[in-house]
């Protein structure tokens, strides 16, 4: 409890203490969800959005009402299921967490054959009435609905490489937070580089550049923590859904870095999952790792840089699975246009 209140009082004095500058609008797609109520409150407490535009087949505009409350200046609208495309034009920012969550048991991929034709929808909607926003996908599994929107922005003729973004700061977030844990350290002052993709093996934490050297058992369990610190929560809530405060918080996060990116800001870099050169020649179009962040969207997609032997095998591992992941959401959209 006493995290979570530091987490939710950081990305609101990060907000207060930032200046809204320019009229940017944020789309939330499953707004009334889980992490859509509380992605949308923390959205609202940012004075960089002033405009929050919230979609979900079922709830908006009750979310919207009651978050449209709170005593910022931004404006807040619920739409319903017919009106998608009003909530999308003149986005900036659309944020996907619509889909359903794992329950107890299930792999992230065992989602794939309901939220692929969630995600392919909602990112065709997005394509026709805003195709130069920032997309930024929540929903899983992470490594395939991303190549899913992405074909279906190519399908379009819109697909700009810079502006599409899974979202993997919920495993930097854990990263950070575990070891601060086991170093007692300042989680504020953690930032953990977490590359590769988001689920189990493909999350790839490389705790040496940030100076830690854990051996052993404690490595291990450092490292199964990160990679599988979802199922922890699934676990927990025993079937009444996954991680949805933690990933608000850290939607909320990567939003922000990109808001201050497109409003001037230099040297914002975040962990994120995009089309990225660094493992193309072995057929993996996308891949996390730092990224740049700037007006455009993607700035510069940093390298993997030094890693050790151990955290090389854990790379291995990571780029067979992501294969297979990609692959698949890329077949989805050619088979189910
Ligand atoms: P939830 O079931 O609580 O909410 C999902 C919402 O999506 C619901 O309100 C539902 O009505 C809405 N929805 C379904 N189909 C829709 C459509 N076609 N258009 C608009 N809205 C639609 O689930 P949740 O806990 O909020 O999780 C959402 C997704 O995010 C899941 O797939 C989950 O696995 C994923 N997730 C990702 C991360 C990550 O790190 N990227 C972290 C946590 C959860
Ligand atoms: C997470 O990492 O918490 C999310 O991807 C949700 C899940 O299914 O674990």
């Amino acid at each position: 409890m006493f995290a979570a209140r530091q987490a939710f009082g950081a990305v609101q004095r990060r907000a207060f203490s930032a200046t809204a500058r320019d009229a940017s609008k944020v789309a939330v797609l499953g707004a009334g969800g889980g992490i859509g109520q509380p992605l949308s409150l923390l959205l609202k407490l940012n004075p960089r959005v002033t405009e929050l535009a919230l979609y979900d087949i079922k709830g908006a505009p009750g979310v919207a009402a009651d978050v449209s409350h709170v005593n910022t200046k931004s404006v807040v609208k619920g739409y319903e299921q017919a009106d998608v495309a009003s909530c999308l034009k003149g986005a900036e920012i659309v944020l996907i967490p619509a889909g359903v969550p794992r329950k107890p048991g299930m792999t992230r991929d065992d989602l794939f054959n309901t939220n692929a034709s969630i995600v392919r929808d909602l990112a065709k909607a997005a394509a026709e009435n805003c195709p130069n926003a920032n997309i930024l996908i929540i929903a899983n599994p992470v490594n395939s609905t991303v190549p899913i929107t992405a074909e279906v922005f190519k399908s379009k003729g819109v697909y700009d490489p810079k502006r599409l973004f899974g979202v993997t700061t919920l495993d930097i977030v854990r990263a950070s937070r575990f070891i601060s844990q086991l170093k007692g350290t300042d989680p504020a002052n953690e930032n953990i580089t977490v590359i590769g993709g988001h689920s189990g093996a493909t999350i790839v934490p490389l705790l040496s550049q940030a100076g830690y050297n854990l051996e052993g058992e404690e490595r291990d369990a450092y490292i199964k923590r990160v990679q599988f610190g979802g199922d922890e929560v699934v676990q927990a809530k025993g079937g009444a859904g996954s991680a949805t405060l933690s990933m608000a918080m850290a939607g909320a996060r990567f939003a922000e870095s990109l808001l201050k990116a497109a409003q001037g800001e230099k040297g914002v870099v975040e962990c994120t999952f995009v089309d990225s050169p660094l493992f193309k020649d072995q057929g993996i179009d996308f891949f996390s790792s730092q990224v740049e962040l700037g007006p455009n969207g993607v700035e510069k997609i940093h390298p993997v840089g030094k890693v050790t032997e151990y955290e090389q095998k854990l790379l291995d591992a990571c780029l067979k699975d992501l294969k297979g992941n990609i692959t698949k959401g890329v077949k989805f959209v050619q088979e189910n246009p």
